[in-house]
C-alpha cells in the first residue's frame, strides 16, 4: 500500500515538473517550521519562489513582483489569509491563490469561495495531495499561456492583414485615380476653354482700341480686372484637380453636397460636351457625414462616368435622345443617402449582380478595367461604413449611397 502510495506521488511530481519550470510561486505562512520544509519541496519543482511570514508581507512581495501562484495559510498574524486573497485578487481578478487550511478553519472558507478562491489543500499537508493541487494549477496556467498566445499571434495575424488590405486598396483608389488622369485632362481643358477665349478677346480688343486712340487708365483697369478674374478661375479649377488628386489622410466631417457641387462642377465641362445635363437636388443646405471626401468624391466621378458611358451608347441609336443624370440627397433617418439616377437604359439583368466585382466590365479595354464600381463599393463600404446597391427603374440605372449622418 505505502509502495503503491509511493508510485502515485512520483508520478504526479513527474507530472508537475513539466508544467511548473517557468512558473513563479509566492508562498505564505507563518509557521517557521513548515515554511522552510515546504520551501525546499517547492524548490524541487519551481526555480522563482519567494516566501513571507504573513499576510501583510506577502501583499507587499505580491505587489513589488509578478507570480503565476499564490500559495497561503489563513490564520496569521498582521493580516490574514483571506484579507491578503481578497487585495491580490482586487489587484488582479484572475491570479491563481491555493489555500492551505486546517479542518478548524473551515468558517472561512465560505468567504474564501466567496472572493473566488477555488483551490484548497487540507493541513496538516499531504504531499501528494498539495503536489496534485500545483500540479492543476500549472497546468491551467500553462493552457491559459498557450491560448492567451494563440490569441496574440491571431490578432497581430488579424491586424497585419488588415493593414495589408487597406494598404492596398489604398493603392488601388489611388491607382484608379490615376487611370482617370486622361479625363482629368480633358475635364481642364474643357473648363479652361471658356477662360482662355476670353483673355484672347481681351488681348486682341487691346489693340483694337489702342489701333483707335480709346487706351485710356479706366480701360487698361478693366482690362486687367477681366483678365485676373478668367486667370484666377483657371488657376482656382487646377488647384480643385490637385486636392482631388490627393489621397484624404484622415476621416473629416465634411458635407455630402458640397462634395458633390464640387465634382459636378469640376467635370461639368466635358459632361455638357456630351449633351449630358447633370442636376443636384438637395432641399436641405448641408448634409454632414464622417469620411474621407476625395474618396467621396471619386464614387460620385465613378457612377455619373458609368451613366455617361451609358447614355453615350444609348445616344449612339437615338440621336434625338437627350442625356440626364440626377443626383438627389435626402436625410433617410440617421442616414443621409444619395440617388444617382440616370436615363441610360439601365443595366441588363443577367449582369446587375456582378457590376460591383473586380474587374467586372462590359466595356471595351481602353474604355474601362471594371474597377470603378468594385472601387466605389470598397470606399463606400469598408472605409466609410456606408452601403452602394443598385437597381433599375423605369428608364436607366438607379445608384443609391447611404452614410451614417452626423451633426
Ligand atoms: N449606369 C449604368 N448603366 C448601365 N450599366 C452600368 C451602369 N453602371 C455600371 N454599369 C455596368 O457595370 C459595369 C461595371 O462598371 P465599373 O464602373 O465597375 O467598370 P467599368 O465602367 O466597366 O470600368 P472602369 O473601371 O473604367 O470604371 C460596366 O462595365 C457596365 O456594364
Ligand atoms: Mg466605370
Amino acid at each position: 500500500m505505502e509502495d503503491k502510495r509511493g508510485e502515485v506521488t512520483v508520478h504526479i511530481a513527474q507530472e508537475l515538473k513539466k508544467y511548473s519550470e517557468d512558473i513563479s510561486v509566492l508562498y505564505v505562512e507563518d509557521d517557521v517550521d513548515l515554511r522552510e520544509n515546504t520551501m525546499k519541496l517547492l524548490s524541487r519543482f519551481f526555480c522563482a519562489i519567494e516566501n513571507a511570514p504573513n499576510g501583510a508581507e506577502g501583499l507587499r512581495r505580491y505587489s513589488a513582483g509578478s507570480f503565476d501562484i499564490v500559495i497561503t495559510d489563513i490564520r496569521m498574524p498582521e493580516m490574514d489569509g483571506v484579507e491578503m486573497a481578497r487585495r491580490i485578487r482586487e489587484i488582479n481578478p484572475d491570479q491563481g491563490i491555493i489555500v492551505t487550511s486546517a479542518h478548524s478553519e473551515v468558517q472561512y472558507l465560505l468567504e474564501l469561495i466567496n472572493i473566488g478562491i477555488n483551490r484548497f489543500v487540507v493541513k496538516p499537508l499531504d504531499v501528494e495531495r498539495f503536489l496534485y493541487a500545483l500540479t492543476q494549477a500549472c497546468k491551467k496556467i500553462q493552457n491559459d499561456r498557450v491560448i492567451a498566445d494563440f490569441y496574440r499571434k491571431l490578432k497581430q495575424m488579424a491586424d497585419e492583414e488588415t493593414e495589408k488590405r487597406r494598404r492596398s486598396e489604398q493603392l488601388l483608389i489611388q491607382q484608379s485615380k490615376l487611370a482617370s488622369m486622361g479625363e482629368m485632362l480633358g475635364a481642364i481643358s474643357h473648363q479652361w476653354m471658356q477662360p482662355l477665349n476670353a483673355i484672347a478677346l481681351i488681348v486682341q480688343d487691346i489693340k483694337e482700341v489702342y489701333d483707335h486712340d480709346g487706351f485710356d487708365e479706366k480701360y487698361l483697369g478693366e482690362a486687367v480686372i477681366s483678365t485676373m478674374d478668367c486667370v484666377k478661375f483657371m488657376s482656382t479649377t487646377v488647384d480643385s484637380f490637385r486636392r482631388f488628386l490627393k489621397p484624404s489622410k484622415d476621416k473629416t466631417r465634411f458635407d455630402v453636397k458640397e462634395a458633390i457641387e464640387d465634382i459636378v462642377q469640376m467635370f461639368s465641362g466635358v459632361f455638357k460636351s456630351h449633351g449630358i445635363a447633370v442636376s443636384l437636388e438637395a432641399k436641405e443646405v448641408n448634409f454632414y457625414v464622417h469620411g474621407y471626401p476625395n474618396e467621396f468624391k471619386q464614387v460620385i466621378l465613378n457612377i455619373i462616368n458609368n451613366s455617361k458611358d451609358a447614355i453615350e451608347s444609348r445616344g449612339t441609336n437615338d440621336s434625338d435622345f437627350d442625356g440626364k443624370i440626377t443626383i438627389t440627397i435626402v436625410n433617410e433617418g440617421k442616414k443621409t443617402a444619395i440617388y444617382i439616377v440616370d436615363n441610360g437604359g439601365g443595366i441588363p439583368a443577367e449582369i446587375i449582380e456582378k457590376i460591383f466585382d473586380p474587374y467586372f466590365t462590359t466595356k471595351t479595354e481602353t474604355k474601362g478595367t471594371g474597377i470603378g464600381l468594385y472601387m466605389s463599393k470598397t470606399i463606400t463600404e469598408n472605409n466609410m461604413n456606408g452601403k452602394l446597391t443598385v437597381k433599375n427603374i423605369e428608364d436607366g440605372a438607379e445608384f443609391k449611397i447611404e452614410i451614417q449622418s452626423c451633426a
